[in-house]
């Protein structure tokens, strides 16, 4: 049985776990293809070694700025994986990416400064930015001739009070890449105007065949001491509810700052013993698996392309990253919020619209499809897309 195959998933574990707008809080019957979560079960050598360590039946409080052999592993993996060069003691396991966007925000930001979030692009940037009292400014997304998000217009939106830009890298929902020379320009725009940059790569294991993943940090430690990357387990190993995550920089004295407003040093804040565990199990020993799920997602993502693409108003792109669909669906004369919800109570399909609150005010008009899951039951989400969709045409 392959590990990505509609029998290996555990339904009724599912039901009992899996929440967040899935299986767990969905109504009998339905099909959640919501949040960027997955499916499957993790890759074993996760549970193995979870199992090992609590085994021995200790849970002692953990070094404060992260088990060293689990910054070496995150470190590790990068240069091998994404030729990025970090300094492990330059990287701080977190609990959750969602809590290091936070974290750096309530580190550079004051009230008053204003930050550039990407209009559509996850709601996380925008709030965090929020929580932290600064101003978020919103960069309405275009793309390109060549379908590259554009960055040139970027210079438009900055003022004498803007202090980060947040980039997430490749780009939820819109699971675009970005070329090196746009990194190159975002970078020399940081640069002329003194600005921070919180760089999001969660997704940045999850790249189809044929495309490239470039990471700001190839350009070089010396031009990114302002930028502070967030990277995480959630999308790529499965272990979502596990809350591990990482912050890693270039330069020592923003560091400082990171782990003081991380609230590590007083043992208030920090990752648990568990997710470090898990973290070095992904690291050392699951991009086998991981390289396996990427032919799962790349079949899936294509059959949902093709399918989709030919049903009446509704029109998709094609991602070049994530497990992420984002049609347009304007020409069934709808607004986001009410085809999920007919989608929902009509034909028993729960997808996430694109509404203010999950992307920003540019995402009206769309919505998001996760296909992270068995190729069955996105055949059965397709069917019932194409069947409500059809019923509209009537
Ligand atoms: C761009 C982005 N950043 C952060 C997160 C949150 O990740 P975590 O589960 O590690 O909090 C997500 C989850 O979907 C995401 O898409």
């Amino acid at each position: 049985m392959s590990m990505f195959s509609h029998e290996n998933i555990k339904f009724d574990v599912l039901k009992e776990r899996a929440y967040n707008m899935r299986w767990a809080e969905v109504e009998e019957g339905i099909i959640p293809l919501t949040s960027a979560d997955l499916d499957f079960p993790v890759a074993p050598e996760i549970v193995e070694d979870l199992i090992d360590y609590i085994k021995e039946g200790y849970f002692s409080y953990t070094p404060k700025l992260g088990l060293p052999k689990c910054k070496q592993s995150i470190a590790n993996a990068l240069k091998r994986r994404k030729n990025v060069n970090v300094n492990p003691e330059l990287v701080l396991p977190i609990d959750s990416v969602a809590r290091g966007m936070f974290i750096i925000a309530e580190a550079v930001l004051s009230p008053g400064d204003e930050v550039i979030v990407f209009d559509p692009v996850d709601y996380l940037f925008k709030e965090s930015v929020v929580v932290a009292g600064a101003t978020p400014v919103l960069y309405p997304i275009e793309l390109d001739v060549q379908g590259n998000i554009r960055l040139d217009k970027l210079e438009d939106y900055i003022t004498e009070k803007t202090k980060m830009i947040c980039f997430c890298n490749p780009h939820n929902p819109l699971g675009k890449l970005y070329p090196m020379k746009d990194l190159d320009g975002l970078l020399k725009l940081a640069e002329k105007y003194d600005l921070w940059i919180m760089n999001d790569e969660i997704w940045s294991d999850i790249v189809y065949e044929g495309e490239k993943f470039n990471s700001l940090l190839e350009l070089g430690n010396e031009r990114n001491k302002k930028t502070i990357s967030v990277y995480g387990f959630s999308k790529s190993f499965g272990i979502a509810g596990l809350r591990a995550g990482c912050i890693y920089v270039q330069d020592e004295e923003i560091f400082k700052k990171i782990v003081d407003k991380a609230h590590v040093i007083s043992t208030a804040g920090g990752i648990t013993s568990l997710s470090q565990i898990a973290i070095i199990a992904c690291m050392d020993k699951c991009y086998y698996w991981l390289d396996e799920f990427m032919k799962h997602l790349e079949k899936n993502r294509d059959y949902a392309l093709e399918r989709i693409n030919a049903m009446p108003k509704i029109s998709c792109n094609k991602p070049q990253a994530t497990f992420l669909l984002f049609p347009d669906i304007r020409e069934t004369g709808m607004d986001s919020d009410s085809f999920v919800k007919y989608l929902k109570d009509e034909h028993q399909l729960l997808i996430v619209p694109g509404s203010s609150d999950f992307f920003g005010p540019g995402s009206e008009g769309h919505v998001r499809i996760t296909f992270s899951t068995s190729f069955e039951i996105l055949k059965e989400g397709l069917d019932r897309l194409e069947n409500a969709l059809k019923a509209l045409n009537k």
